[in-house]
């Protein structure tokens, strides 16, 4: 009986210690970001410039490929190039397959001239209409996949996807390994081949 007693106080001892434990435990503000900085004097923290590549298209390395088929960065100078217009994509004039081996370029991948999109029409009460009827929202549309003999239109606005690189001394590391299933993909991509790949 007594053990009992002097068994259930401790019990109790142990359980009130940890909640007050719990209630005392405090995350400091300066390691709650990824800054590991304290968060109450924002105004002396000052991000470092960003600087993109300044090598010619033509005269830069490439940069290698963050995981398998991730869009590659821009590894050169993109002075005069951007914003891409509707009227000026100078980005095509070097990488469209036609001239992009004659240009030392990647040629832009066939995924780039594919509709992924059924074509729909807008019905006269707005809804989406499909083969001549109406559909009532867009999760009723059928993933497809067809071959272009031009580039898609979603896929005109490169810089929406592919980006130059700025070499920051601030920023947190980076622990992400990619794991590439061939070595030749962390320079390449396949996802045309693949893009159905687990798909039923
Ligand atoms: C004057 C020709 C030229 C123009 C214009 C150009 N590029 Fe490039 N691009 C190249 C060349 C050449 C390379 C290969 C690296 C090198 O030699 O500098 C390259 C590399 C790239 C890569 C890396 C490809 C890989 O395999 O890693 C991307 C992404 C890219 N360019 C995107 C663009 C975008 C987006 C634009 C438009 C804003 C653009 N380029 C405009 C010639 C050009
Ligand atoms: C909607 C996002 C998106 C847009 C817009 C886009 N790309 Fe890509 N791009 C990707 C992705 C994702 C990949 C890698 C997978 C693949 O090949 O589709 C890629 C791959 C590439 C590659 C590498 C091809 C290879 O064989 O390794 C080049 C070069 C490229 N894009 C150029 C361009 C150019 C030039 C434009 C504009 C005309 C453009 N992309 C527009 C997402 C995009």
């Amino acid at each position: 009986m007594k053990l009992g007693k002097l068994t259930l106080s401790l019990f109790v001892a142990a359980i009130v210690t940890t909640i007050s434990f719990a209630a005392t435990k405090t995350i400091k503000d300066d390691s709650i970001g990824l800054r590991q900085d304290t968060l109450f004097s924002e105004d002396k923290v000052v991000s470092d410039e960003t600087k993109y590549g300044t090598d010619p298209a033509g005269g830069s390395t490439k940069i290698k490929r963050a995981f398998e088929n991730a869009p590659p960065m821009i590894p050169h100078d993109t002075e005069g190039m951007l914003p891409i217009t509707i009227d000026n994509n100078q980005c095509t004039a070097c990488h469209d397959p036609a001239v992009a081996e004659s240009m030392g370029a990647t040629p832009i991948p066939k995924s780039h001239f594919t509709s992924f999109r059924e074509a729909v029409a807008i019905a006269k009460d707005g809804n989406l209409e499909r083969d001549g009827k109406e559909v009532a929202n867009s999760s009723d549309l059928k993933p497809i996949i067809k071959p272009l003999d031009h580039l898609s239109n979603a896929r005109f606005n490169c810089s929406a996807c592919h980006a130059p690189q700025s070499n920051s001394v601030n920023v947190p590391k980076n622990n992400f390994a990619p794991e590439f299933r061939s070595s030749d993909l962390n320079d390449k991509s396949n996802l045309i081949d693949v893009v159905t790949e687990g798909v039923k």
